[in-house]
């Protein structure tokens, strides 16, 4: 597994940072596993909002403080559902096989929120976004990380 360069993006406002969830599901496939991390009000939850935008999934993404997973279905026939994971609370790999869901998650994108360190043992490659709020502005940055696969070609497809 190789990590490279990370690209770095600056989001000045929530739908910004919206977009980039957008723009990031259009080169998203099932199977697919993405780990955001940053500090609390960072914007994860805004960047896996905008990735339920770009695959049409159904449900309003929110922030899952009371369940550890939630599972968004396809919003239409052949699209791709999203499991968005707060690992906030997890302590460890176990408890994520643990959860049960009631997708398999072969066939879906999955978001994981706090999961840095944790989760990237449930796929071979993975998308690491962290972000950074600057406490002076609402202004949020943030850092693209491939991790092996075939992430690093895909960013540069971004939109
Ligand atoms: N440029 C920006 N990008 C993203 N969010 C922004 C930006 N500016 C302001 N915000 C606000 O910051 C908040 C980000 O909240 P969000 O729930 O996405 O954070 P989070 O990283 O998921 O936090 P938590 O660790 O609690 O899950 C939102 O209220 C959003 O409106
Ligand atoms: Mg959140």
């Amino acid at each position: 597994m190789s990590a490279s360069a990370a690209p770095a993006l600056t989001l000045p406002t929530p739908e910004d940072t919206r977009d980039l969830g957008r723009r990031l599901a259009g080169v998203l496939r099932p199977g697919d596993l993405v780990v955001l991390t940053g500090p609390l009000g960072a914007g994860k939850t805004v960047v896996v909002r905008g990735i339920g935008d770009g695959l049409g999934v159904r449900g309003a993404v929110v922030s899952p403080t009371f369940v550890i997973a939630r599972v968004h279905r396809a919003g239409r026939p052949g699209g791709v559902p999203l499991v968005h994971v707060d690992a906030y609370r997890l302590g460890s790999l176990d408890e994520v096989d643990d959860l049960d869901l009631d997708v398999d998650t072969a066939t879906a994108v999955t978001a994981v929120e706090w999961g840095a360190g944790l989760v990237e043992q449930l796929a071979d490659t993975h998308l690491e976004i962290t972000l950074e709020r600057d406490e002076a502005s609402e202004t949020r940055r943030a850092e693209l990380r491939p991790v092996g696969g075939d992430w690093a070609d895909r960013l540069r497809k971004l939109g």
